[in-house]
Parts: C-alpha cells; sequence; structure tokens
C-alpha cells in the first residue's frame, strides 16, 4: 500500500508572516489523528522554510519542502540555494523540475538528472516533475515527452533509491488555469509512468513509488482524481494558499 502524500507548492507566494499564519491554521485544521494515513508536505518560498520547520517540529504527517535547489554543494552561483544548505536547516523534502522551472528558468532533463544526484547526496527527499504542454499533447506527443523526462532526469538511480523517489505528473496546460486533466486523462499517464517503472525496474520498485497528480486539482475533483489506481495524491498550487481548500484536499486523500 502506498501512502498517499498531498504537497502544497506555494510558488513566489507568501510573505514570512502570512506563511506562519497559513501553516499554523494548517496545522490546527489537519491534526495527525485526522490524517493519519496521508503524509502533507508544504513547500513555501525559501525565505519562510527555516521558520515553517520550527513551527512543525513535532508534526508526525505535516513536512516541509523546498521547491528547487542548485546542482552544486557550494560556489559561486550568486542568489542560488544548494541542497547542503537545505539540508543544514532541516528541510527534508525539495521539488525538481517543475513546469515553471524548465519553461522560465530553462531547466533541462540533464540538469535534473545533476538536481537530483544532489539533493539524494544530502539526504533530501525529491519530488521530481512531469508533464507535457498543450501543443505537445495535440501533436500526440505527451507520451514521448513524459517518457524522455522521467527517463533521462530519473533513469541512472538505482532501484533501491528510485522506490523513494516521487513523481508528479504535472500536464502544463492545466496548471493554474483552472482546467484539470480528466480523471481517465491522468490515469492513464500514471500508469504509463508506473508501466515505464515496470519495464525499467521491476514491479517491486514501480509499485513501491508514489506519482502525484498536479494541476488544478481542487477540493471537489480531488476525491475522484486520488480514487484512481496509479494516484496517488496531489502536488497543489493555487488552491494550497487557503488554509481550508488545502485541508479538504489532504482529507481527500484519505
Ligand atoms: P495549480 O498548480 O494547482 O495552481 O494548477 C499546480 C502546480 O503548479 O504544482
Amino acid at each position: 500500500m502506498r501512502k498517499k502524500l498531498v504537497a502544497g507548492n506555494w510558488k513566489m507566494n507568501k510573505n514570512l508572516q502570512e506563511g506562519i499564519e497559513l501553516t499554523s491554521e494548517i496545522i490546527n485544521m489537519v491534526r495527525d489523528e485526522v490524517i493519519g494515513n496521508v503524509e502533507v508536505v508544504i513547500c513555501p518560498p525559501f525565505i519562510a522554510l527555516s521558520s515553517l520547520i520550527n513551527l512543525t517540529q513535532g508534526q508526525k504527517n505535516i513536512k516541509i519542502g523546498a521547491q528547487n535547489c542548485h546542482q552544486e554543494l557550494s560556489g559561486a552561483y550568486t542568489g542560488e540555494v544548494s541542497a547542503a544548505m537545505l539540508k543544514s536547516i532541516g528541510c527534508q523534502w525539495t521539488i525538481l523540475g517543475h513546469s515553471e522551472r524548465r519553461q522560465y528558468f530553462g531547466e533541462t532533463n540533464q540538469l535534473l538528472a545533476q538536481k537530483v544526484n544532489t539533493a539524494l547526496s544530502q539526504s533530501l527527499k525529491v519530488m521530481y516533475c512531469c508533464g507535457e504542454t498543450l501543443e505537445q499533447r495535440n501533436n500526440n506527443e505527451h507520451f514521448n515527452i513524459i517518457e524522455n523526462q522521467v527517463s533521462e532526469g530519473l533513469f541512472h538511480l538505482s532501484a533501491e533509491v528510485m522506490k523513494n523517489m516521487v513523481i508528479a505528473y504535472e500536464p502544463v496546460w492545466a496548471i493554474g488555469t483552472g482546467v484539470t486533466a480528466s480523471t481517465e486523462q491522468a490515469q492513464e499517464i500514471h500508469a504509463f509512468i508506473r508501466d515505464l517503472l515496470v519495464e525499467k525496474y521491476g514491479n517491486e520498485t514501480a509499485q513501491s513509488l508514489r506519482i502525484l497528480y498536479g494541476g488544478s486539482v481542487k477540493p471537489d475533483n480531488a476525491v475522484e482524481l486520488f480514487s484512481q489506481k496509479d494516484i496517488d495524491g496531489g502536488l497543489i498550487g493555487g488552491a494550497a494558499l487557503q488554509s481550508r481548500s488545502f485541508t479538504e484536499i489532504v482529507k481527500a486523500a484519505q
């Protein structure tokens, strides 16, 4: 049985005070006994990580993660944050390869393979994102695109390491648009990703790894999405910025 995971990606939203307020509300609304079988990861901007890690100390099911980290451990990279720095503040997770990083910051699968290695070398857990654009889907290229993103970014890893990775399928056309992939479209890609994993790593590894869906997940579509066989939770953007909608989505994953 894969434990469901719901992660909130705040992107470049919330200042420190707002972040503390939102996280406090989430802690109060999502008690451990309510979400015993769901793992929650909140991914605020870098400046809030340390405070929110302190705030969630002792919360069994709520952890804090970064949205990105650099591929090198240190050096002359003005404005960047390294995996070693994240580790030093007790951060446990990082998102890598979000489509906004790919699109606006030119992150390629090759670069992401390096970032994955560096993050893992610091014992960070990684949520690796993949997903096609609308144009790619319309051209029927989505399976190829997803296969390349997953294989080039991750398939250098051993089966042992792979088991603990999390993959997030986020069709770019569904992110922040209010258009969700239908449950059939989402399940189809999740099953495709799991098949790729079976082929490369065998069934045991493929069945252990969690695959999240992201892209306009809301309280009213979460239950149906999360009930699909290969959908193991969600990566939530807009709806993670309010405690009520986020916690309703967490509850939908139970
Ligand atoms: P959204 O974002 O829920 O606002 O569509 C999802 C994401 O980008 O992770």
